[in-house]
């Protein structure tokens, strides 16, 4: 049987509420977090995370310092780490102990360095770095728009933001498959792994309920990014936003 876990399900809470739910969710989930990730997306999320840091223009400051916010097990952060051009560093921060604690060994001797901070109140100076990105993170957001500014806010001029999230395909026979795998299949398999007994619930009505890619792009142009372009990868399963810092 999945355990019991004291927090409610974070999809309709609101303010410090979803993020001291969101934070338990998460930091309950940890162990086997990638595990997960790999198996549910089919081993596409490594793809995703590849095409977000083709996106990042890091290229443009190999020796820079870029963001990576919410970074649970750091993930995208050793995406851009391994590029073998890049000679700079990598600022996985995450608010979950437990994530950030499970993703270390993976670290160790890299050019990423782990923060245990809020999203919403970064320990960085304004203008003070590179780039950022964050991949399946930003949903997770107590408030939507204070994160876009808070990156805003850390971003030097012209510095890229990319973000990765996913999305409801369209239309078409795509979108039916889509749903019935999202709806029905993740859930049971996620909880069944994990044993938490809503976390794999929260994804997808997390996502359905979430703003669409061009709602999610105007919401970043009206927190300061401009040049805003959206890419839809696996069949619009997945968003890929990007903007620049005005
Ligand atoms: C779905 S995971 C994504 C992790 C990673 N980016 C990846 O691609 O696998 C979402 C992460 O966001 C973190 N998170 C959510 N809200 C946050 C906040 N306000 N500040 C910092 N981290 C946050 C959670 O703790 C969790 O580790």
């Amino acid at each position: 049987m999945p355990k019991t876990h004291p927090v409610s399900s974070p999809v309709y809470a609101r303010g410090s509420e979803k993020a001291a739910q969101v934070r338990a969710m998460f930091s309950a989930i940890a162990p086997r977090y990638d595990v997960l990730n790999h198996l549910l997306s089919l081993n596409l999320d490594r793809r995703w995370r590849r095409r977000a840091v083709d996106r990042l223009a890091w290229e443009r400051a190999p020796a820079g310092v870029y963001l990576d916010a919410c970074s649970g097990t750091f993930d995208l952060a050793l995406e851009l780490a391994r590029r073998p051009a890049f000679t700079g560093a990598v600022l996985g921060v995450d608010f979950s102990g437990p994530m950030l604690r499970q993703g270390l060994r993976k670290i160790a001797g890299t050019r990423v360095r782990p923060v245990c901070a809020d999203a919403l109140d970064l320990p960085f100076p304004d203008r003070s770095l590179d780039g950022a990105m964050v991949a399946f993170g930003i949903r997770n957001l107590a408030d939507l728009t204070a994160g876009f500014r808070e990156l805003s806010r850390v971003l030097r001029r012209g510095a890229r933001l990319v973000v990765l999230e996913f999305a409801t395909p369209a239309r078409g026979p795509w979108r039916g498959v889509y749903l019935l795998y999202f709806r029905r299949v993740l859930p049971v398999v996620g909880r069944w792994i994990s044993q938490h007994n809503f976390a794999y619930r929260y994804l997808p009505e997390s996502v359905l309920l979430f703003e669409s890619p061009e709602e999610l792009g105007d919401t970043m142009r009206s927190a300061g990014f401009e040049g805003v372009a959206i890419e839809r990868l696996t069949g619009g399963a997945v968003a890929l936003l990007r903007g620049e810092r005005a």
